[in-house]
């Protein structure tokens, strides 16, 4: 554990940093090691779409929310322009955690609204990014005069049990990132959010919502390309962490909307019948030509559904908005008491 305190004579120090470490490199480094292990020795091959985010990842990904195509970002800002004063209001909230945090751009909205109404003191960004986590904290903690910045490096599906403590805390999960998480895994990390929440705290959630399938997909199949790029991205990951020797032009981006399972999957087919090391672990994988790794999914809900999961896991909802067009939902959610 790190406290890094903003310099500053004392009498003009505005904020305070803190920085808690739940996840080291060496974590990482085992964690991607064992997703690489089980991910690619076996059939379907498949990674966790968690390694698509190293420091190249990120700025793809913040590419990504600016493309025409892309409109979950849009979509989810717009609501917290129209509603984050009256999300503020119904929360009251002291504490807003923000988990994947990432640059945390949308959720300056959401300080804004409670700083306005005169109820925030702290904010813990959580995120498994410890450069992107410094980079915000520092950020915020000079845009937000005289609040506690307490970040957070951690996955949310180990380490939830580490959130600060505090009454009043509004835990604010956007961007649909909830959707990444398969329907098993999603169900186990709502619940255990659920059990480390008090009856004053809350749940803000962002999900995608279902739509028809030409938008969906072309959100996902930009014409620029700026997805696929990010798709590959996580071949450099194992070719640089584990040495690996994916041939980045051997694989290419398919990204489809599987109406059965309610979800956009991400995938890199192999274009040729390929051999590929990974001496980091060690293995070698064959892939036959069109052979497909999945790289991410990402849920499409109804309105229903959400709130149906949220049930499931231990909350009621208290609140939902949604855009004009009712592409993307935001969810308000307690405890169940
Ligand atoms: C991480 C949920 C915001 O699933 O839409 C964007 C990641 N993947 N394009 C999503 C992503 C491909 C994104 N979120």
């Amino acid at each position: 554990m790190r406290l890094d305190t903003l310099a500053g004579p004392p009498a003009l120090r505005a904020s305070s940093v803190r920085l808690d470490v739940h996840l080291t490199a060496e974590d990482l480094a085992r964690a991607l090691r064992a997703d690489a292990r089980t991910g690619l020795g076996t059939r379907p091959r498949e990674l966790p779409p968690k390694w698509l985010y190293d420091e190249r990842g990120c700025r793809l990904f913040e590419e990504i929310t600016r493309l025409p195509e892309y409109y979950p970002t849009r979509r989810e800002r717009e609501i917290l322009l129209a509603h984050a004063p009256e999300i503020a209001q119904r929360t009251r909230a002291a504490t807003l955690v923000e988990l994947g945090s990432g640059t945390s751009e949308k959720t300056r909205l959401l300080l804004s609204a409670l700083r306005e109404l005169g109820t925030l003191e702290r904010f813990v960004p959580f995120d498994v990014s410890e450069t992107t986590l410094r980079t915000a904290a520092a950020a915020i903690a000079q845009e937000y005069p005289g609040v506690h910045v307490h970040a957070v490096v951690g996955d949310f599906e180990r380490h939830l049990a580490h959130l600060p403590r505090g009454s009043a805390r509004l835990v604010a999960f956007l961007g649909g990132t909830v959707g990444n998480l398969k329907p098993e895994a999603r169900a186990r990390f709502l619940r255990r959010l659920a059990l480390q929440l008090g009856p004053r705290d809350a749940l803000l959630l962002g999900t995608d919502l279902v739509k028809d399938i030409p938008r969906l997909e072309a959100a996902y199949n930009d014409r620029q390309g700026v997805t696929a790029e990010f798709n590959r991205n996580v071949l450099r990951v194992l070719n640089r962490e584990l040495g690996a020797t994916f041939d980045l032009e051997r694989f290419e981006h398919v990204a489809r909307y599987d109406a059965r399972q309610g979800w956009i999957e991400m995938l890199l087919r192999s274009t040729v019948a390929q051999r590929v090391q990974l001496p980091g672990l060690p293995l070698q994988v064959d892939f036959s030509a069109g052979e497909l790794l999945r790289t991410e999914v990402s849920a499409k809900f109804q309105v229903e559904q959400v709130e149906g999961e949220l049930a499931m896991a231990g909350f009621t909802r208290a609140g939902f908005w949604t855009d004009r067009w009712g592409d993307f939902g935001l969810t308000l959610a307690v405890p169940t008491a």
